[in-house]
């Protein structure tokens, strides 16, 4: 468009409008590339902690050992859950709320004891602390406080299981954060970017940003793409389940996305993650099981969908990866919120940095 002519123009769901400039991460939708603060995700996911992409996030370079080393003690310092937090959770459990709503709930109370200045580091810290004692209240377990020793992905294991985890499984749990970490402009990223451009706050932010990460055309698919592979059961099944489901209209869980086009590349990250998880030892048949599976669903859907390029996303192999951690399907989006809340709090504060209210337009369809 001629950068004088103002025009509104309208495009439903902004597709291929450019609402933010981001120097955070950057996905190339034809060329099935992501970029994270200038690292290739398949380099980010799999050398670095959580701590160190959460740093970099925040600062736009990697920090130093002494860095470092001062982010993890603020982490640990701000790891444990007020009562009031504990109390909130206890009740949700007891009405057995669902476990994203649950995790909504805690984070939007984290500042009834975090002074404005901890907030930040506060909410990375509490967010496993929320979802692993959610976890284990949902069961009738009490929950664990964190382990003084462990670091943010190993503590998020051990509170939940109760027990040290392993290197391979930590390694495995970073390389998934680490992956998930940020993701240009995606509805959830978006709506915490919206929150904060009204100068509110960024618990407000990343409340409303689980909020939209709920939705199963966002983070809540994984949980229903393992469920799919469960019910197809063997290799033979693959082909007659999924043609039933399309022959329906029903979309299949962990394929298609706005932005790319091409496998995603983030697929590619978390599915050799897995195939070395479960190599380690884990039901090495199941993930065989998911390779045919999803072979199948990405050519019917090529036959069913044709020219829209349906390619397998982030959540089917996400689905596998923490099923292979041991956590139970519900877990899975709030473990993605997880991944989420260091991206979602950069990008807080990069609109806060150069802020403009973001206030689009409607058309009036009305009488
Ligand atoms: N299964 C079957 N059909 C599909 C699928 C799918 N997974 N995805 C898209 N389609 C079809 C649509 O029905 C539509 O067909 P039509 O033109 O005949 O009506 C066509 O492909 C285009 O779909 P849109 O909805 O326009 O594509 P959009 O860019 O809005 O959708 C989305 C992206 C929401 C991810 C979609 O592919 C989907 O619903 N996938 C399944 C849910 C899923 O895996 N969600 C996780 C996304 S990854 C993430 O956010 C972290």
């Amino acid at each position: 468009m001629n950068p004088t002519d103002t025009t509104p123009i309208y495009r439903p769901g902004l597709e291929g409008v450019i609402a933010a400039e981001t120097a955070l991460s950057h996905p190339e939708g034809a060329a099935g590339r992501l970029t994270i603060v200038g690292h290739a995700v398949e380099e980010l996911a799999a050398q670095f902690t959580s701590e160190e992409v959460a740093c970099l996030l925040w600062h736009g370079r990697l920090p130093t050992p002494v860095e470092l080393a001062t982010f993890k003690q603020q982490l640990s310092a701000h790891r444990s859950l007020p009562e009031a937090t504990l109390d909130l959770l206890r009740a949700a459990a007891s009405r057995a709320v669902p476990t994203m709503d649950a995790l909504r709930m805690a984070i939007a109370s984290l500042d009834l004891d975090l002074t404005p200045d901890q907030l930040e580091i506060g909410l990375v810290a509490r967010t496993p602390t929320i979802i692993a004692a959610y976890g284990r209240l949902r069961q009738g377990q009490d929950p664990l406080p964190p382990h003084p020793d462990l670091d943010h992905a190993a503590n998020y294991l051990y509170m939940l299981h109760g027990q040290l985890p392993s290197p391979a499984q930590v390694r495995g749990l970073e390389t998934y954060l680490n992956t998930v970490s940020d993701h240009g402009l995606n509805a959830s990223t978006f709506t915490a970017r919206i929150i904060v451009s009204t100068d509110s706050d960024v618990v407000s932010a990343v409340t409303g940003a689980i909020g939209a990460l709920k939705g199963p055309k966002h983070g809540g698919a994984p949980g229903p793409a393992l469920d799919m592979v469960f019910e197809i059961g063997t290799a033979e099944q693959a082909e007659p389940y999924l043609r039933a489901k399309l022959d329906k209209g029903e979309r299949l869980m962990g394929f298609g996305h706005r932005v790319y086009k091409v496998r995603d590349p983030r697929a590619v990250v978390l599915s050799q993650a897995a195939a070395e998880m479960y190599r380690a030892g884990g039901d090495m048949a199941l993930y065989e099981l998911a390779q045919q599976v999803e072979e199948t669903a990405v050519r019917l859907l090529a036959e069913y969908k044709p020219g829209r390029n349906l390619q397998t996303n982030v959540e089917f192999y996400t689905a596998l990866l923490l099923h292979g951690l041991g956590l139970p399907t519900d877990l899975f989006t709030p473990t993605f919120a997880l991944g989420r809340m260091a991206g979602w709090i950069a990008h807080c504060r990069e609109q806060q940095a150069s802020n403009r209210l973001i206030r689009p337009l409607s058309r009036y369809v009305g009488p």
